[in-house]
């Protein structure tokens, strides 16, 4: 038998086991392409000389761009006080391309030698493709400009995916499942929550969360107080901490006091003895500098309104399977000898490398379907096929 038809034999029993379930991804912090547009007046002199000022849409994470602190610089979020709302500076566009297909998610730097390594959902992509999924079709994205966690941005994308939901069912005849990675947990409750009862029932099959930070993390902590080259780009790190500080979404994934134990540690001050746990965690957003401008608010108005208004359930009923790993250290709290830029020692706890476990396992007071598989990082659960053997008979009905 040659191989065309032994290809075709496969994907005949491909279809015929799976009955292909329409599928939206559901992308997490970082984990998504973003392009961006500059046209910034030739009169501003906000940016160092070198930098350009106008330029149509390029993808810039992730590209060679990175490396530039021009780039850096121009996704610093600005704050308005007046509107409680995140902004880019004047003169500067960020989006996620290709809303509805899976190209933003599927591999952050689509060039060689970066592809091979930077293919978060790539894996799971491949996974679909070979039971027949077809990308914009029955398997599609929803990516989001992910600095973002409670912003207009964020309202606009609810909107964008309940019309990506309804053009779903016109083209499938099918209600869709929401598989979401990481912090996009946190766009899915809040889209369950918008879409309301009677658009939950016709239009959404279900929803499974991998990797959700369901309390939050303790590694927002330290990115917030010193910092983390998550891509290794080998930035100078004040600058990078200096970017950091204003993105909202980090912000919003700080521990939820009203739920994560008052008691545990966020940070210490060796010298002052100052502790600040997850009791007072408002006031420790209050001691890092320009979160302190609008951390609180942030804090407060991301997912805990939702949460509370849903009495911490899953918003109308949509039945959920959340699945998780872990065996890798995970940053929970931060000691410095004297401040913030002082000597400091990170305590860790268990979790994926991202997300402490306390946070993923909580996911058990949505559902009873949570799957632990093991061993594994935050981004490498996508590439299991222990993770994806969970999802296969969910989506293929
Ligand atoms: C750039 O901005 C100027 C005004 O600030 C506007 O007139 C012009 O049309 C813009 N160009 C593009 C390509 O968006
Ligand atoms: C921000 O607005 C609040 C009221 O909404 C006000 O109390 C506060 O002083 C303002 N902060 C700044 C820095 O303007
Ligand atoms: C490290 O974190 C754990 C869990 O929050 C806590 O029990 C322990 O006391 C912490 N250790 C230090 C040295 O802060
Ligand atoms: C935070 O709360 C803890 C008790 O949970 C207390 O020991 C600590 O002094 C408080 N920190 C501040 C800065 O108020
Ligand atoms: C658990 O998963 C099953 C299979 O998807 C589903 O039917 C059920 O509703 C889920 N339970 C909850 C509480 O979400």
């Amino acid at each position: 038998m040659n191989v065309i038809v032994l290809f075709l034999l496969c994907s005949l029993s491909n279809s015929e086991t799976c009955s292909r379930k329409p599928v939206i991804l559901i992308p997490g912090i970082m984990s998504s392409i973003l392009d961006i547009k500059l046209n910034i007046s030739k009169t501003d002199e906000h940016f160092e000389k070198k930098c350009k000022k106008v330029e149509d849409w390029e993808r810039f994470w992730a590209s060679y761009k990175l490396a530039s602190e021009c780039y850096l610089e121009y996704m610093h979020l600005q704050w308005e006080n007046k509107t409680k709302q995140m902004k880019n500076y004047d003169g500067i566009e960020i989006r996620a391309p290709d809303f509805g297909k899976t190209y933003a998610v599927d591999t952050l730097w689509p060039e060689i030698p970066w592809k091979k390594i930077t293919g978060i959902w790539r894996k799971f992509i491949s996974h679909l493709e070979e039971l027949g999924y077809r990308d914009g079709v029955d398997m599609m994205a929803a990516p989001y400009d992910w600095r973002f966690s409670q912003s207009k941005v964020i309202d606009i994308w609810l909107e964008q995916t309940k019309q990506l939901l309804l053009n779903s069912y016109k083209i499938n005849g099918k209600k869709t499942v929401l598989i979401s990675s990481s912090m996009g947990g946190y766009m899915a409750y809040r889209l369950l929550d918008y879409l309301g009862n009677d658009f939950c029932n016709q239009y959404v099959d279900q929803w499974i969360a991998i990797s959700m930070p369901v309390m939050g993390s303790g590694v927002a902590v330290k990115m917030i107080t010193v910092g983390e080259d998550l891509l290794h780009l080998n930035l100078p790190i004040d600058r990078l901490l200096k970017v950091i500080r204003s993105i909202e979404s980090v912000v919003g994934l700080l521990p939820i006091d009203t739920l994560w134990n008052k008691d545990d540690l966020l940070m210490e001050i060796e010298s002052t003895g100052e502790r600040y746990t997850v009791g007072n965690i408002t006031q420790f957003i209050q001691t890092i500098p320009t979160i302190n401008e609008f951390g609180v608010y942030v804090y407060e108005n991301t997912l805990k309104p939702y949460y509370e208004k849903n009495n911490y359930k899953v918003p109308n009923q949509v039945p959920l399977n959340c699945i998780i790993s872990g065996g890798i250290e995970t940053a929970a709290s931060m000691s410095f000898k004297k401040s913030l830029d002082s000597l400091y020692t990170i305590n860790y706890t268990d979790g994926d490398g991202m997300v402490n476990i306390n946070s993923l396992k909580a996911c058990s007071m949505f559902t009873s379907n949570v799957t632990y598989i093991g061993k594994s990082s935050h981004n490498d659960i996508l590439k299991k096929d222990e993770c994806f053997s969970v999802v296969k008979p969910l989506i293929c009905g």
